[in-house]
């Protein structure tokens, strides 16, 4: 049985002030989840986060983080900082890092590497447009990114990687892809990895839709018994609503 996991991406939301509310209002509204949940601050916010995670089963993540170690790279973030604030996850290959910065499967399955090999696990997405779904080719579109994200990892790698099904007219849009495309997508992705490693890798990956998931559609999506888990942008920004996402795993 693969455990759910729901993962809240804040973008590029909350100062510390903000932070603090948040972090402290989901503290005592999940006292005893069932599901993993982790938390994606902006990097402003990770240390402050991290100290208020301690003792919290709440797990912290990042955004995304740099594809080199050190150096001259101004603005850049590395795997090893994002390790010593406290980071386990690292989400690589987000949409919105797709579309604004321009990052294709290639660099995303090399900070997939990177993030692996520096001691955390990475959250990938993946995740169709609007127009590569209304041309039906949602699936090859699938297909072409898991091959590319996954390339070169070793099955125990994979096994402990989260994969992240974002279709991206989903994202932000209120508009929920149903439980039935969800979960034909997530079939998709699974059987990509059947076919690369083995049933027995796929069978241990959790995937996680992302895209408008709320607290009333969370339920049925998380039943469909290829969903593990969610990656909730703009209702985790409150304790109650990503609360009630959590309750619904
Ligand atoms: P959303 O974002 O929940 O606001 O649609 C999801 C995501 O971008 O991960």
């Amino acid at each position: 049985m693969r455990k759910k996991v729901i993962a809240g991406n804040w973008k590029m939301n909350n100062d510390i002030v903000q932070t603090t509310e948040l972090i402290n209002g989901l503290k005592s509204l999940i006292v005893s989840a069932n599901a993993e949940v982790i938390v994606c601050p902006p990097y402003t916010s990770l240390a402050t986060a991290q100290q208020l995670l301690v003792n919290s089963s709440i797990k912290l993540g990042a955004q995304d983080v740099s594809l080199y170690d050190n150096g001259a790279y101004t603005g850049e973030v590395s795997v090893s900082m994002l390790k010593s604030v406290g980071c386990s996850y690292v989400i690589v290959g987000h949409s919105e890092r797709r579309q604004y910065h321009h990052e294709t499967n290639e660099i995303i399955n090399q900070k997939a590497k990177k993030v692996l090999a520096g001691g955390m696990l990475p959250i990938i997405c993946v995740g169709e447009t609007l127009e590569e779904r209304e041309k039906n080719i949602t699936d090859q579109v699938l297909t072409t990114q898991v091959k590319g994200v996954l390339a070169g990892l070793s099955a125990v790698d994979v096994e402990r990687s989260i994969v992240a099904y974002e279709p991206v007219w989903a994202i932000g849009t209120g508009k929920t892809a149903t439980k039935e495309q969800a979960e034909e997508a997530h079939k998709v992705i699974r059987n990509v990895i059947t076919q690369l490693y083995s049933t027995a890798v796929s069978e241990k990956v959790v995937i996680q839709y992302g895209g408008s998931v709320k607290g009333d559609n969370a339920k049925e999506l998380l039943s469909q018994p290829n969903i593990d888990g969610a990656l909730v942008g703009g209702a985790c920004l409150k304790a109650d609503s990503f609360a009630s996402i959590i309750t619904a795993a």
